[in-house]
């Protein structure tokens, strides 16, 4: 991977409900930190764009720590034009609280409803404004139909690639050091089998170079 520009995305997003509060998801970005890892061993320039997470920062990778989807979308679009293959597998908050408080939302005794709105979609975007050759892999996490989810994300997003987990299997998806992925392209379904999540990333990394 000597002289190829990877931009990789991990972690969770946080979207703050007041100066206290926010939403999240049990994403820990191990799976992230592994394909930035392995791609610099390779010899990549590694870019790694990483929500809020409590692991080491790879050697030889330039991070870029960001919180919010609208960070993460401001660091990445603003570095995408130079990248040869962007891999984002972060796991971006889809809706953020319409308003956020300035001061601490104190309770009553009855329920609290929070407005939410969309947050942008950054692949969605990239596939939108991607420039030629440039390589476009996103992750999908669907707790059923996990084929049919990720084709219908993998054209809507017009990505080259998604690489998609059940969450409900043994072995896959948050937290632990393994995983179980399906590589999805457009003519192509690969199933892996269980792995290290540093074996998957190496994986994804050769799925992705023989279709460079
Ligand atoms: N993604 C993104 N920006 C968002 C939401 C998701 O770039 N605002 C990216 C993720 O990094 C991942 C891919 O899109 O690579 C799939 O995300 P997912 O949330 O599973 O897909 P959605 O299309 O949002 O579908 P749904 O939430 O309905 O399952």
């Amino acid at each position: 991977l000597a002289g190829r520009r990877i931009l990789v995305t991990a972690g969770p997003t946080r979207e703050s409900i007041d100066p206290v509060r926010y939403i999240t998801n049990h994403s820990t970005g191990k799976m992230g930190y592994a394909i930035a890892r392995v791609a610099a061993y390779r010899g990549a320039d590694v870019t790694l764009v990483s929500g809020p997470v409590d692991l080491k920062p790879p050697m030889f990778v330039d991070v870029v720590p960001v919180e919010s989807a609208r960070e993460m979308f401001e660091a990445v679009t603003s570095r995408s034009g130079e990248m040869d293959m962007i891999v984002k597998s972060a796991a971006v908050a889809d809706y953020r609280p319409s308003t956020v408080g300035t001061e601490k939302i104190k309770k009553s005794d009855g329920d609290l409803s929070i407005a939410l709105e969309r947050t942008d979609d950054i692949l969605g975007w990239l596939g939108q404004n991607r420039r030629d050759g440039q390589f476009l892999c996103g992750f999908s996490m669907e707790t059923e139909n996990l084929l049919e989810n990720s084709r219908a994300k993998l054209a809507k997003k017009n990505a080259d690639m998604m690489v998609a987990n059940n969450l409900k299997e043994q072995g896959a998806g948050f937290a632990g050091d393994t995983n179980i992925v399906t590589i999805i392209t457009g003519d192509s379904v690969k199933e892996l089998p269980l792995m290290t999540k540093e074996e998957t990333a190496g994986q994804i990394i050769d799925e992705i170079l023989a279709r460079l």
